[in-house]
């Protein structure tokens, strides 16, 4: 069974191929232009904990399939992951100046090249999604399936619907606990959910495994959400990579401002017991991610 770290570097190692490095200056016929490649770079490779990628991984081989066929689609689900970050850090959203322990991209490159770092990210990703699928002769429906899980978890019903309607909250009295728990499901849990259900898709997984996963990746991605919101009160800023007290400035919807610290903090332990429980059928094989959510549930970044 591998880990956290080393899955974190087998993504990084490949998401350095996949985002060539161009001259500085160069904007060249058939090439990404050198500002676009810097600026999706600059994000990309920012570190960051890359649990979509490994969770996806991860299914993938807790379920008999095989790592070199997952890796393209969890690198993908990173970019996907990282323009939704930039993007979520515009001035027009939350407007913040701390990413990944450095400056936000619109901070370095503009807004309007920011914007086309996100945009780039998303189309690059199932760019290298579709080159992947259609290497894969022998799995092209293992790998479209895949490919809509991540789709559906990104989209209009997943993480946009997620963000529109944490946006549409913010400053209002009239939102209560059923848009709080829309809006995580969206914007948080609907991701994990397609990390985890793509690496089951990949490996062939039958309907009573994807339940399984999908069970652990919903209880998993509530209790992402809920331990960011708290977060966001009570880390340690340089550590935590990002501004701290936020979500208050801005008036947000979070299981802070709905349950109180205390309050969200138990909702915490209990969505961990929930993603816990959900993996039993699993036994010894199911470590990783017993683990992970451990880990993540008791973070400080
Ligand atoms: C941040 O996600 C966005 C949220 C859903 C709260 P992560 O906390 O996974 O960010 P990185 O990828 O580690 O920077
Ligand atoms: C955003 O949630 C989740 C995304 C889809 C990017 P937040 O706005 O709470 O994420 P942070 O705290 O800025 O990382
Ligand atoms: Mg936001
Ligand atoms: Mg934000
Ligand atoms: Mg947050």
């Amino acid at each position: 069974m591998r880990s956290l770290k080393e899955y974190k570097i087998i993504a990084e190692k490949r998401l350095q191929e996949i985002i060539p490095e161009i001259a500085h200056g160069v904007f060249e016929k058939d090439q990404i232009p050198y500002l676009l490649s810097e600026s999706m770079r600059y994000s990309v490779l920012a570190g960051g904990k890359r649990l979509r990628p490994a969770m996806l991984m991860a299914a993938c081989e807790m379920l008999g399939g095989n790592i070199d066929d997952a890796l393209d689609f969890a690198c993908a689900l990173e970019m996907i992951h990282t323009y939704s970050l930039i993007h979520d850090d515009l001035p027009g959203m939350d407007d913040d100046d701390l990413r990944r322990g450095r400056p936000t991209n619109h901070v370095v490159f503009g807004v309007g090249q920011a914007i086309l770092a996100g945009d780039g990210l998303l189309n690059m990703a199932f760019e290298v999604m579709i080159e992947k699928a259609l290497s894969l002769t022998n799995a092209h429906d293992r790998a479209l399936l895949a490919m809509g899980e991540i789709a559906k978890g990104a989209g209009v019903t997943g993480m946009i619907a997620g963000q529109c309607a944490d946006l549409y909250s913010e400053g209002r009295s009239d939102t209560g606990e059923d848009m709080l728990t829309y809006i995580h499901r969206g914007k948080t849990m609907a991701m994990f959910v397609g990390a985890m259900r793509a690496g089951a898709r990949l490996a062939g997984a039958d309907d009573i495994a994807l339940k399984a996963v999908t069970d652990y990746a919903v209880a998993f991605g509530l209790l992402f959400q809920a331990s960011d919101d708290v977060l966001d009160v009570t880390a340690d800023q340089t550590l935590f990579g990002k501004s701290k007290g936020k979500d208050a400035r801005d008036g947000k919807l979070t299981a802070v401002s709905m349950y109180t610290l205390e309050g969200a903090k138990k909702k915490v332990e209990d969505y961990l017991n929930q993603a816990k429980a959900s993996l039993e059928c699993f036994g010894d094989s199911a470590a990783f991610f017993i683990t992970l959510a451990d880990q993540v549930a008791h973070r400080d970044h």
